[in-house]
């Protein structure tokens, strides 16, 4: 895999002449309109940032065709529909990309590119079988995952929920000493579950909080990331039992699909604080969350 902007240079080379097919349509000669239809097709399955469309553009070199919509998903009746007989494909992670989409997309689907760095909503066998390059996104997210999730982790310790809601409904009263006391930083142990990019990330901003130990688990140890933060490996029990702060910063993947359950959450302390940005948790964990 390569990063989404390698992506769409790969794009720009595949193929020469004008503009994309949104902009270019009505009013042209019929040899230009004839010029324009051989050229690779696009189809992009939700608003990307203008920057990414700008490449596409002034590439001259394909055409594309967007789901116009910044929220709602393209329905995958359409898309089935939108991605017949396409040389490429950028998509997100609402997108379903498996055999069905791929069969629908047929042989000219040469490459794709996801406009994320989860890549669960891939099925990579099928992509492999067929040949079909893959660009992603890494990094790109890095420092906002981090910094949502510092903001989470003390918006959660520090009670600030429940604190503004008694602020706006009236229940601020007199200065207490036991309300909303909440959970200190300093001096905790946190664990990272899954130490990559933004498990480092996250725990480079934790740090000043004058944290005691970092502790991670992965599916093996990572020496050189761990030395940056000065973290120690850990078993997954090890990991559930000491954390004073549990981060989940792993892939979704078939083997971590349900790597938060019961019976690591039982392992866990009782004021244990539990914090996960790194996919939409699974029915699975939801359900074990609502009843833990
Ligand atoms: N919430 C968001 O908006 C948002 C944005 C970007 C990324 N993410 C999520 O964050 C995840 C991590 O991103 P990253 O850039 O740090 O990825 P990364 O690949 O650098 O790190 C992921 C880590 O998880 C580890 N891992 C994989 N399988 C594991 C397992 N079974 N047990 C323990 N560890 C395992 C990997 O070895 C790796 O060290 C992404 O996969 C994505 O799902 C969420």
């Amino acid at each position: 895999m390569w990063c989404g902007r390698v992506a769409l240079r790969r794009l720009q080379r595949i193929a020469v002449a004008p503009l994309n097919s949104l902009s270019i349509t009505g009013g042209l000669p019929g040899a230009v309109q004839r010029e324009m239809s051989s050229l690779p097709r696009v189809y992009i399955t939700r608003q990307i940032p203008p920057e990414g469309l700008k490449i596409l553009s002034e590439s001259g070199q394909v055409q594309f065709d967007l789901w116009d919509s910044d929220d709602v998903p393209v329905p995958r009746k359409e898309l089935l529909q939108k991605v017949k007989g396409v040389d490429a494909l950028v998509c997100v992670l609402t997108e379903k990309i498996d055999a069905e989409l791929l069969d629908a997309a047929g042989p000219n689907l040469r490459v794709l590119s996801t406009m994320s760095v989860g890549f669960d909503h891939l099925s990579l066998e099928e992509l492999k079988k067929r040949g079909i390059r893959v660009g992603y996104t890494p990094d790109v997210l890095t420092d906002s995952v981090a910094e949502l999730t510092v903001a989470l982790l003390l918006t959660t310790s520090r009670r600030l929920i429940e604190a503004t809601h008694e602020a706006k409904t009236g229940g601020w009263g007199t200065w207490r000493t036991l309300w909303l006391c909440g959970y200190e930083l300093a001096n905790s142990t946190v664990g990272i579950l899954g130490l990559g990019r933004i498990g480092v990330a996250i725990a480079e901003r934790l740090k000043p909080f004058k944290v005691k130990k970092f502790i991670y688990t992965d599916v093996a140890p990572r020496p050189e990331l761990a030395s940056l933060i000065n973290a120690e490996y850990v078993s997954m029990d090890e990991l559930a039992s000491q954390s004073d702060f549990l981060t989940v910063c792993c892939a979704l993947t078939p083997e971590t699909k349900d790597i938060c359950n019961k019976d690591l959450f039982s392992k866990m302390k009782n004021t244990s604080i539990f914090i996960n940005t790194s996919s939409d948790p699974p029915p699975h964990c939801q359900c074990v969350l609502l009843h833990a």
